[in-house]
C-alpha cells in the first residue's frame, strides 16, 4: 500500500514499515487480528489538510469509521477534530484525551437521555430533528447548535450508504427550517451551523458543491449561521487501480464556489471517516479449511462477517492477498468464507489467488474503516485484537476478547 496514488501492493512488503506480518504480527498476537499503519493514517490526514490551503475549513474525523481510542487520539494529534454519533463515541473520544470543544455530536433518533449526556459533556451539538431541539429546550440548554439539513439529494456506492433524499430518515427538510429556528429561538438556542451529509463513497466533488448551494441558500434566512458543514463520504480506492477522491480539484472547486456564493465569512467543515483510515488497516486471518466445489475452491478462514461485515452488508469489495504467498502466481479461483453460521458470510467471491492451503495467512485489505467498529460477537465468536504499526514498531492497542468477556454482563438468578 503506498501513501500516495492508488493502491499498489509490493508483494514483499504490504506497506507496514517493513514489519513482517506473519512473524511479527500473527505469530505474536494470534489470528485473526486487525492491524493499522500509523504512517498511512498520517499521509491521508495530511493529504486532506494540505489540499485546502487558504480556505477557512475545519476537518473532523468521523470516528464511526474506526473508534479505537488510540486511533482517535492519533488522528486528533494530526490536527483533526472528531465527529461522533452517539454518547458512547463522545465518551471514548473524551476518555482518549480529545477536548470537548474539538468534538461534534450528531446522532439520529436521538433520545432526551442521549442529549442529557451530550449537554453535560459540553461538546458541540448538531441536531437531526426538531424533536431534538425540543429535548434540548426541556433540558434547559441554551447555547449554539447546528442543524443537519436533508438537502433532498443523496449519493453513495450502495443504496444503504445514501443518506439524503425525500424518504431518507436523516435530517431536517429545508421546508422545516423556519419551524426549527422559531423553536430554538424561543429557548435561547442559536443556530450557528448548518450541516449535511448525503452519503458515503462519493467520487464526484460536484455532489458537495450541490450540498453547499442548498446550505448557502438557507443562510439567507438564518443570520446567526456562520459555519457550513458539508459532510463526509469521500471515496476510497477499494479496488486496485480505482481512482481516489480528487482532493485538489475539490479544493479549487470549493474555493471558486465560496467566492461565487459570497461565503467568505463562513467557516466550512468536512468530516471524512473512511478516507482517513480505510487504507491504513487490514484484517489478517488463517485458512482453516479448503473444499473443492465445482470449478472453484471454498476457502474457510478463522474470521467472518462478525469481524468484517461490509461484504455481507453492502456487497463491498476487499482485495485479498495470501500474505505468505504474495509473490506467487495466481492459479485458483476461490470464494473466501467465514466461520459464521450464515450463507451471507462470504468475505470475497471469485478471486484468482495463488494455490491456497490450510495454514496460509490471508489479508483483507483496506479494512481500516467500518471493520472493527461494526464488528460483533455474533455466534459468540471472540473479537480480534487490534495492533498499530508505526515507525517500524508494532503495538497492541486492543487485546483479543476472552471467553470470560462473553459472560461479563450476564445476570443469572442466584
Ligand atoms: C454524519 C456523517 N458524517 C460523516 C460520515 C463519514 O462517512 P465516511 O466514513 O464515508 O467518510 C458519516 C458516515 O456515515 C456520517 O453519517
Amino acid at each position: 500500500m503506498t501513501a500516495e496514488g492508488t493502491n499498489t501492493y509490493n508483494c514483499n512488503d504490504l506497506g507496514f514499515d517493513g514489519v513482517n506480518l506473519i512473524d511479527e504480527v500473527v505469530e505474536v498476537y494470534g489470528s485473526p487480528v486487525y492491524i493499522y499503519s500509523g504512517s498511512i493514517i498520517e499521509a491521508r490526514a495530511s493529504e486532506v489538510k494540505l489540499s485546502f490551503k487558504g480556505l477557512n475549513i475545519d476537518i473532523l474525523y468521523s470516528m464511526k469509521a474506526n473508534s479505537n481510542p488510540y486511533i482517535v487520539k492519533f488522528i486528533y494529534d494530526q490536527g483533526l477534530g472528531i465527529e461522533t454519533t452517539s454518547p458512547g463515541e463522545v465518551y471514548i473520544a473524551l476518555r482518549a484525551g480529545v477536548p470537548p470543544e474539538k468534538i461534534y455530536f450528531l446522532g439520529n433518533s436521538v433520545s432526551r437521555e442521549d442529549l442529557s449526556y451530550i449537554v453535560n459533556w459540553g461538546v458541540n451539538i448538531n441536531v437531526d430533528s426538531i424533536q431534538s431541539i425540543q429535548y434540548l429546550c426541556e433540558l434547559g440548554y441554551s447555547g449554539e447548535i447546528g442543524l443537519r439539513i436533508n438537502p433532498l439529494l443523496g449519493s453513495g456506492y450502495h443504496p444503504y450508504t445514501i443518506t439524503g433524499g425525500l424518504e431518507s430518515k436523516f435530517g431536517i427538510l429545508p421546508s422545516e427550517v423556519s419551524r426549527a429556528f422559531s423553536l430554538a429561538s424561543s429557548c435561547n438556542i442559536a443556530i450557528s451551523r448548518l450541516h449535511s451529509h448525503v452519503g458515503s463513497g462519493i467520487q464526484d466533488p460536484r455532489v458537495y458543491l450541490s450540498v453547499l448551494e442548498v446550505l448557502s441558500e438557507l443562510t439567507k434566512r438564518l443570520p446567526s449561521v456562520d459555519e457550513l458543514d458539508i459532510g463526509g463520504g469521500f471515496a476510497v480506492p477499494y479496488k486496485r487501480g480505482e481512482p481516489r477522491f480528487p482532493w485538489s480539484e475539490f479544493a479549487s472547486m470549493l474555493t471558486e464556489a465560496v467566492e461565487r456564493l459570497g461565503l467568505e465569512n463562513y467557516k466550512l467543515i468536512i468530516e471524512p471517516g473512511r478516507y482517513i483510515v480505510a487504507e491504513s488497516g487490514l484484517l489478517l486471518a488463517r485458512v482453516t479449511d479448503v473444499k473443492v466445489r465445482g470449478r472453484k475452491l471454498i476457502v474457510g478462514v478463522d474470521t467472518g462477517m462478525n469481524h468484517l461485515v461490509r461484504p455481507a452488508l453492502y456487497r463491498a469489495y476487499h482485495e485479498v492477498i495470501v500474505v505468505n504467498k504474495a509473490c506467487m502466481e495466481d492459479e485458483v479461483i476461490v470464494d473466501i468464507v467465514g466461520n459464521i453460521c450464515e450463507s451471507s458470510d462470504v468475505l470475497a467471491r471469485d478471486r484468482l489467488l495463488p494455490r491456497i492451503e490450510v495454514g496460509d495467512v490471508v489479508a483483507f485489505m483496506n479494512a481500516g474503516a467500518y471493520g472493527y467498529s461494526m464488528a460483533s460477537n455474533y455466534n459468540l465468536r471472540l473479537l480480534p485484537p487490534e495492533v498499530f504499526i508505526y515507525k517500524g514498531k508494532a503495538r497492541l492497542i486492543r487485546r483479543r476478547q476472552r471467553f470470560d468477556d462473553l459472560y461479563s454482563l450476564v445476570v443469572m438468578d442466584e
